[in-house]
């Protein structure tokens, strides 16, 4: 057998006798709940998404629900998740398909793309998951799973080139379990195929993997970000927009006495330029206040 036919027969069989059980997936699950939680795991571990992707569809069961809330309502319930900017694109992209589409997920791939908030990625994992359409479905699980199994990798973070992968999987992707191969490959990233300790002995795919047993442990060398009293800006950032989230509209001064920050207003007014920038909140010129952007 070829290692391109072991590797989706491995996946598959993988696939099927897996006991693991996502509130998102399914045959042919809802489009929506796929925008939801590939739109939640683009930045967040699977085992977040989980209670997470479950609070946010009971309190928005159907796409009009998050059409009809404010940005308000969806970035205080985005609290935690982080990368707020993620709920502001989601709730364009429902925006958008109310609007337009009454509300009906496109199952085109071009269409998706067309629409505010809807990249490569979110497009073809909806065509993919939800339509059963055979499309590459690629972010870094998938990057990361398929050069070390295709060819010898030497460092833990080494992975081959992209266009490559891509032109490779539309050859080899079976056309009636695409969603189940790419789904395997990401169960595979998270428990075996691990980005700095992969565990190769318990891996279905290690007996033809190229780099099994191989991988020189490196550690990633990460965007440094800027801290204030040793938090990093992210942190910041999320507890300024929480105190937002909390009021209709608020005074920078009211954030830091909120926060206890008074000696240190300049960073809490970089916080803030930079959440505007975003877009994620604006200000109010008549009474110098801030609130979530409408
Ligand atoms: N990561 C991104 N999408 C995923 C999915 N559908 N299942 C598991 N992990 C994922």
């Amino acid at each position: 057998m070829t290692s391109k036919k072991y590797f989706t027969k491995t996946l598959l069989q993988f696939f099927s006798d897996s006991t693991i059980t996502l509130p998102w997936r399914g045959f042919k699950p809802d489009p929506y709940k796929v925008l939801i939680s590939e739109t939640m795991l683009q930045q967040t571990q699977v085992s977040r998404v989980i209670e997470k992707f479950t609070e946010f569809i009971e309190a928005f069961p159907t796409i009009f629900e998050v059409a009809s809330a404010s940005n308000e309502q969806i970035i205080r319930f985005w609290n935690g998740l982080g990368y707020n900017s993620r709920a502001l694109r989601l709730k364009k992209t429902c925006d958008a398909i109310v609007k337009d589409n009454n509300g009906v997920i496109p199952y085109s791939y071009n269409e998706l793309r067309s629409l505010p908030g809807i990249g490569d990625y979110t497009a073809s994992a909806i065509v993919c998951f939800a339509f059963r359409v055979p499309v590459v479905v690629l972010d870094v699980n998938v990057i990361r799973v398929f050069s070390r199994f295709f060819s010898p990798q030497v460092y833990t973070t080494d992975v081959i080139n992209e266009k490559e992968i891509r032109e490779s999987l539309v050859r080899m992707l079976p056309k009636e379990h695409s969603s189940e191969f790419f789904q395997a490959i990401m169960d595979v990233a998270r428990l075996y195929c691990k980005k700095s300790s992969p565990n190769c002995n318990e891996c279905p795919l290690s007996p033809k993997c190229k780099s099994n047993n191989k991988l020189v442990f490196k550690k990633v060398t990460k965007r440094l970000e800027p801290s204030y009293l040793g938090f990093p800006r992210r942190i910041w950032r999320g507890r300024v927009l929480k105190i937002v989230t909390e009021h209709y509209s608020i005074s920078v001064d009211e954030i830091v006495q909120i926060l206890e920050m008074s000696e240190h207003i300049d960073w809490i007014t970089t916080i803030i330029h930079l959440l505007e920038k975003d877009g994620l909140i604006e200000f109010e010129k008549v009474n110098e206040t801030v609130r979530i952007k409408s």
